[in-house]
């Protein structure tokens, strides 16, 4: 059998690195990408076994220029991935006019240009061997509006949509991609996005390996979607029926 790859962003901490954890098990070799040098290379170190090769690239995938050199260096390495885990993302708390424009740029970015791209530039490879696996990270955010993280919650809103047509044009010529949608996770999300849950996020909170290891099993099952845990499954449905200016006023209680 041949060698099989899997790229995945964000993979220096949090979810990410529980997904590469899984995917490993799984026997793929990996390439871990994500911004921090020392945190990569704790990552290698972290999921190290003798027969499993891991390369670590270094890029701010919040630059408009860097999907394509990722897909560069993948190439150059003679590496075509069978799975991508597209999660590098993050998070922006804070009234839209009071947080500075550029961080709100770079979230968008982030988590949607970046993803959009390497799910293009990956995608088309994988059609070509009409073989190929995309889990896309994105957010229980994404089923209705949340005050004071509003860009984010659209960020993810776009995911979902996204990634539910993507997989709906290329499911029958072997390329899924599958979404998934964590709710609160032990993280750095929280501390980088400059939140602080309060104690019904934390009641809330799942652990990262959880989360993972159920979004790559729903992602070899070619779902559309994953909701991870029950609770957040409940939630993100009830939207459905509920008047949004409703959820707005009782996302504001947990948000502000
Ligand atoms: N934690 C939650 O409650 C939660 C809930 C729903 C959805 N999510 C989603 O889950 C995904 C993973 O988040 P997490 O909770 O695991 O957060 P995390 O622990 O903060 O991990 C984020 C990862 O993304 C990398 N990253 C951040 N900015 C990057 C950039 N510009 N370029 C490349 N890599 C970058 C980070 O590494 P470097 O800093 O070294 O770059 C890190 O490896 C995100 O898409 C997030 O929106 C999280």
């Amino acid at each position: 059998m041949s060698v099989q790859w899997a790229v995945v962003t964000g993979a220096s901490g949090g979810i990410g690195l529980e997904c590469a954890r899984v995917l490993a098990q799984r026997g793929y070799n990996l390439v871990l990408v994500a911004r921090s040098a020392s945190n990569l290379e704790s990552a290698q170190k972290a999921l190290a076994t003798p027969n499993l090769k891991i390369v670590t690239i270094r890029l701010n995938l919040a630059s408009p220029e860097a999907p394509a050199k990722l897909v560069e260096q993948t190439d150059a390495l003679g590496i075509i991935p069978d799975v991508l885990v597209n999660n590098a993302g993050v998070g922006c708390h804070g009234k839209f006019f009071d947080t500075p424009l550029p961080e709100q740029i770079t979230m968008l970015r982030l988590n949607t240009e970046a993803l959009i791209a390497l799910s293009h530039l990956y995608g088309k490879k994988m059609r070509e061997r009409k073989h190929g696996y995309i889990l896309q990270v994105a957010s229980t955010a994404a089923f209705q509006p949340i005050p004071y993280m509003g860009l984010y919650a659209a960020t993810k809103s776009l995911v979902v949509s996204f990634s539910r047509s993507l997989n709906f044009e290329y499911q029958a010529q072997g390329v899924t991609s599958t979404v998934l949608c964590p709710g609160p996770t032990a993280t750095k999300f929280f501390d980088e996005a400059k939140f602080t849950p309060g104690k019904e996020f934390s009641q809330l909170m799942m652990t990262a390996d959880v989360v993972a290891r159920k979004g790559i099993d729903a992602m070899f099952a070619r779902r559309d979607i994953y909701v991870a845990g029950t609770f957040n499954k409940i939630v993100t449905f009830f939207p459905r029926f509920v008047p949004v200016k409703f959820i707005m006023n009782s996302m504001e209680k947990v948000m502000k």
